[in-house]
């Protein structure tokens, strides 16, 4: 096909030209439709990965194409000094779709989270005094990249080289209720939670735990802010994961689904809360941009329209009892976890990254989270066909001694 980038040359230009931030696959993607991806030889994929789960209507989806050249060739950018369309019926949008009752745009999950709790500082200051300021947060869980979502994240390895982070940064084990207890006191201005860690290593949070964290932050005047940037835009079967557990969080970030693939996050908050924010407090130049806003009204046009989220339910149920099945038929996976389609395998004996170069083999897009993990984050539109072809797959590779253990054979 076009042997003008093919990939030796990216991996060429990777060896010579990036900073090593990143360990790619060597695969060279340069179309998507639906589900699939297709590589610069023209094979096709199947893709359980979407982007890092921002994909949520697939590749290429026509409402989002459409919307996005309707866009962006009337305007693409002008900043926050002004309004745009796409972005005010964007807020009105998820205004009325959420608890919440204002919204603030940024560019990505990382910058949500820093903009959370900015915001949450600055409203306890307002209400309490400036001594609230800690961030109660989850060991095992990610919120970003950045300084302030780098402190509130609990995995020490990623802040360790940084150090030293902003100060005021409390973490406790996840689904652990008497810690929070512990933890959240008279200096606590917020707890962020992820409903599902994502990046841990999908663990979901238990009913009583995110009930007791809701009713703790009542009782101590504390906040709570749920990153809804992985479990959001119907990934777990429920427009956002907090849904399941009939619970409403103060404050909410966002990001990953939210344009379908176009850098785009936001802070939601309710009226009391958002009041901690005055002119000059926050901004972004991009955030909001209109060309991703436009992205964004399609996204949840299409979830509606074509009934995505309860496909995410329907699916990712069907999804999570083929894994168990699976974990039933061959060796080496202990545990599947995860909701709607948002799940994960943890297994024992085997290099989760060497499933993923397998299944990548087969032409299944799979992730790999460290060693053990095997993460799967389709988008909404997957069928049932497409998982039983992954299953086939997974259960090759799991079964065949090359993949992992072979019977009778202990396990790397
Ligand atoms: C729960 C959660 N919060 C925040 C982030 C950071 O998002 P971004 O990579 O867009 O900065 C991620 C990314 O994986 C995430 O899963």
């Amino acid at each position: 096909m076009d042997s003008e980038y093919d990939l030796k040359r990216a991996l060429k230009i990777d060896e010579r030209c990036f900073m090593r931030t990143y360990r790619r696959l060597p695969v060279l993607f340069v179309r998507g439709f639906g589900t699939r991806l297709w590589d610069h030889e023209g094979r096709e994929y199947v893709d359980f990965v979407s982007g890092l789960g921002a994909c949520v209507a697939g590749h290429c989806h026509g409402e989002i194409i459409a919307a996005v050249a309707r866009q962006s060739s009337q305007l693409i950018h002008v900043s926050n000094l002004y309004h745009t369309r796409p972005q005010g019926e964007l807020a009105e949008m998820l205004v009325r779709s959420t608890f919440a009752d204002r919204v603030f745009f940024c560019n990505s999950g990382t910058e949500a989270n820093e903009a959370a709790i900015k915001l949450a500082r600055k409203y306890m200051r307002q209400v309490r005094g400036e001594e609230r300021y800690k961030v109660v947060s989850a060991l095992r869980s990610f919120h970003g990249r950045t300084y302030g979502s780098l402190a509130a994240t609990g995995q020490a390895e990623k802040a360790e080289p940084f150090r030293p982070l902003p100060e005021g940064f409390v973490h406790v084990p996840f689904n652990d209720a008497a810690a929070l207890q512990e933890a959240v006191d008279e200096e606590t201005c917020a707890v962020l939670l992820e409903p599902i860690q994502g990046e841990g290593g999908v663990h979901v949070a238990e009913p009583s735990y995110l009930k007791g964290a809701r009713e703790l932050c009542e009782e101590r005047g504390a906040l709570l802010i749920l990153d809804e940037v992985q479990t959001g835009m119907g990934r777990t079967g429920a427009l956002f994961a907090h849904q399941h557990y009939g619970i409403l969080p103060d404050v909410m970030t966002v990001a990953k689904g939210l344009a379908g693939g176009l850098p785009l996050g936001a802070v939601l908050a309710t009226e009391e809360v958002a009041g901690g924010f005055q002119p000059g407090d926050h901004g972004s130049t991009f955030g909001g941009n209109p060309v991703a806003c436009a992205a964004a009204l399609a996204v949840l046009t299409v979830l509606q329209e074509e009934q995505l989220v309860e496909n995410a339910a329907r699916v990712g149920g069907y999804f999570r009892d083929r894994l168990l099945d699976l974990k039933e038929e061959v060796p080496g996976i202990i545990e599947v976890r995860g909701m709607g389609l948002m799940l994960a395998v943890e297994l024992e004996g085997m290099e989760a990254g060497k499933v993923v170069e397998e299944c990548l083999e087969r032409g299944y897009v799979v992730n790999n989270i460290g060693r053990s993990i095997l993460r799967f984050l389709p988008p909404l539109t997957v069928s049932t066909r497409e998982v039983d072809g992954l299953m086939e797959a997974l259960r090759e590779i799991l079964r065949s001694p090359g993949g992992g253990t072979s019977e009778g054979e202990a396990a790397v």
